[in-house]
Protein backbone atom coordinates (compact mmCIF):
# COMPACT_ATOMS: atom_id res chain seq x y z
CA UNK A 1 0.00 0.00 0.00
CA UNK A 2 1.56 3.58 -0.58
CA UNK A 3 1.27 5.37 2.53
CA UNK A 4 1.82 8.92 0.48
CA UNK A 5 -0.26 8.39 -2.41
CA UNK A 6 -3.03 7.55 0.50
CA UNK A 7 -2.01 10.79 2.41
CA UNK A 8 -2.46 12.96 -0.96
CA UNK A 9 -5.40 11.65 -1.76
CA UNK A 10 -6.98 12.48 1.63
CA UNK A 11 -5.69 15.93 1.88
CA UNK A 12 -7.21 16.46 -1.98
CA UNK A 13 -10.36 15.31 -0.31
CA UNK A 14 -10.63 17.30 2.62
CA UNK A 15 -9.54 20.27 0.47
CA UNK A 16 -12.48 20.42 -1.42
CA UNK A 17 -15.10 19.82 1.43
CA UNK A 18 -14.21 22.23 3.32
CA UNK A 19 -13.35 25.24 0.56
CA UNK A 20 -16.43 26.62 1.27
CA UNK A 21 -15.81 27.13 4.89
CA UNK A 22 -13.19 29.29 6.56
CA UNK A 23 -9.87 28.13 7.55
CA UNK A 24 -9.16 25.55 9.52
CA UNK A 25 -6.63 27.45 11.90
CA UNK A 26 -9.59 29.70 13.00
CA UNK A 27 -11.84 27.21 15.11
CA UNK A 28 -9.13 25.20 16.80
CA UNK A 29 -10.96 22.72 19.92
CA UNK A 30 -12.88 25.62 22.29
CA UNK A 31 -14.49 27.46 18.67
CA UNK A 32 -17.76 27.52 17.73
CA UNK A 33 -18.90 24.20 16.10
CA UNK A 34 -19.04 25.20 11.91
CA UNK A 35 -22.29 23.22 11.44
CA UNK A 36 -23.91 22.41 7.74
CA UNK A 37 -27.50 21.04 7.58
CA UNK A 38 -27.86 18.92 3.62
CA UNK A 39 -30.03 16.55 2.08
CA UNK A 40 -32.90 17.10 4.48
CA UNK A 41 -36.49 15.82 3.27
CA UNK A 42 -39.81 14.55 4.45
CA UNK A 43 -41.36 11.43 3.18
CA UNK A 44 -45.13 12.49 2.46
CA UNK A 45 -46.90 10.72 5.97
CA UNK A 46 -49.10 7.71 5.41
CA UNK A 47 -50.91 8.27 9.05
CA UNK A 48 -52.79 11.11 9.71
CA UNK A 49 -50.88 12.45 12.51
CA UNK A 50 -47.46 11.02 11.83
CA UNK A 51 -44.15 12.04 10.18
CA UNK A 52 -40.59 11.72 10.05
CA UNK A 53 -37.96 13.86 8.60
CA UNK A 54 -34.30 12.78 7.77
CA UNK A 55 -30.79 15.21 7.22
CA UNK A 56 -27.22 14.90 7.54
CA UNK A 57 -25.15 17.54 9.69
CA UNK A 58 -21.59 18.18 9.27
CA UNK A 59 -19.20 19.55 11.81
CA UNK A 60 -16.44 21.00 9.81
CA UNK A 61 -14.69 21.95 13.42
CA UNK A 62 -12.85 20.54 16.03
CA UNK A 63 -16.01 21.50 18.22
CA UNK A 64 -18.40 18.56 19.15
CA UNK A 65 -22.17 19.62 19.52
CA UNK A 66 -25.25 17.90 19.92
CA UNK A 67 -28.02 18.27 18.43
CA UNK A 68 -30.88 18.58 21.59
CA UNK A 69 -34.36 19.28 20.20
CA UNK A 70 -36.61 19.79 17.22
CA UNK A 71 -39.25 22.32 16.89
CA UNK A 72 -42.19 23.30 13.76
CA UNK A 73 -44.76 24.71 13.84
CA UNK A 74 -46.55 21.94 11.77
CA UNK A 75 -46.38 19.67 14.92
CA UNK A 76 -47.47 20.08 18.21
CA UNK A 77 -44.79 18.03 19.26
CA UNK A 78 -41.66 17.19 17.87
CA UNK A 79 -39.55 14.19 19.29
CA UNK A 80 -35.94 12.92 17.93
CA UNK A 81 -35.68 9.46 17.93
CA UNK A 82 -32.77 6.60 17.12
CA UNK A 83 -33.70 2.95 16.23
CA UNK A 84 -32.75 0.09 17.69
CA UNK A 85 -33.86 -3.73 16.80
CA UNK A 86 -36.16 -2.05 14.46
CA UNK A 87 -38.13 0.04 17.49
CA UNK A 88 -38.00 3.72 17.40
CA UNK A 89 -37.52 5.59 20.97
CA UNK A 90 -36.90 8.86 22.14
CA UNK A 91 -33.57 10.37 23.16
CA UNK A 92 -32.35 12.97 25.14
CA UNK A 93 -29.63 14.26 21.82
CA UNK A 94 -27.71 13.52 18.80
CA UNK A 95 -24.07 13.73 19.63
CA UNK A 96 -22.42 15.87 16.34
CA UNK A 97 -18.84 14.99 16.50
CA UNK A 98 -15.88 17.31 16.07
CA UNK A 99 -15.23 17.11 12.16
CA UNK A 100 -17.72 14.26 11.72
CA UNK A 101 -20.90 14.18 10.96
CA UNK A 102 -24.69 13.33 12.29
CA UNK A 103 -26.64 11.16 9.78
CA UNK A 104 -30.68 10.51 10.12
CA UNK A 105 -31.52 8.24 8.14
CA UNK A 106 -34.19 5.82 7.27
CA UNK A 107 -33.94 2.77 9.55
CA UNK A 108 -31.90 4.94 12.05
CA UNK A 109 -31.85 8.12 13.46
CA UNK A 110 -35.13 10.22 12.71
CA UNK A 111 -37.08 13.29 13.74
CA UNK A 112 -40.34 12.64 14.51
CA UNK A 113 -43.43 14.89 14.08
CA UNK A 114 -46.62 14.09 16.38
CA UNK A 115 -49.69 15.54 16.66
CA UNK A 116 -49.76 16.99 13.09
CA UNK A 117 -51.98 20.18 12.81
CA UNK A 118 -51.80 19.32 9.15
CA UNK A 119 -50.93 16.60 6.58
CA UNK A 120 -47.36 17.27 4.51
CA UNK A 121 -47.78 16.48 0.98
CA UNK A 122 -45.83 16.04 -2.10
CA UNK A 123 -43.89 19.02 -3.17
CA UNK A 124 -44.35 21.05 -0.22
CA UNK A 125 -42.03 22.20 2.22
CA UNK A 126 -41.86 21.95 6.04
CA UNK A 127 -39.96 24.11 7.80
CA UNK A 128 -38.54 22.94 11.03
CA UNK A 129 -35.70 24.83 13.74
CA UNK A 130 -32.80 22.29 14.76
CA UNK A 131 -31.43 23.70 18.40
CA UNK A 132 -28.16 22.78 19.06
CA UNK A 133 -26.17 22.96 22.23
CA UNK A 134 -23.22 25.10 21.31
CA UNK A 135 -24.51 26.31 17.80
CA UNK A 136 -27.87 27.33 18.63
CA UNK A 137 -31.03 27.58 16.60
CA UNK A 138 -30.54 26.68 12.57
CA UNK A 139 -33.32 26.70 10.37
CA UNK A 140 -33.78 24.24 7.65
CA UNK A 141 -36.75 23.46 4.85
CA UNK A 142 -37.32 19.86 4.30
CA UNK A 143 -39.06 19.28 0.99
CA UNK A 144 -41.58 16.92 1.21
CA UNK A 145 -40.88 13.93 -1.42
CA UNK A 146 -42.90 10.69 -2.15
CA UNK A 147 -43.61 8.26 0.86
CA UNK A 148 -40.89 5.71 -0.05
CA UNK A 149 -38.50 8.03 -1.07
CA UNK A 150 -34.59 7.10 -0.09
CA UNK A 151 -31.38 8.73 -1.50
CA UNK A 152 -29.47 6.17 0.03
CA UNK A 153 -31.15 3.65 -2.61
CA UNK A 154 -30.83 3.96 -5.98
CU1 LIG B 1 -39.80 7.73 15.44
Amino acid sequence: MNGRATLAAAIALSASMTLAGCSSDSDAAGGKPELKVSGAFMPEPVMDDMAAGFLTVENSSGTADKLTSVTSDIADEVQIHETKDQRMQEVESFDIPADGELNLERGGNHIMFLKLKQKPKQGEKVSVELHFEKAGLIKVELPVKETTHNPKKQ
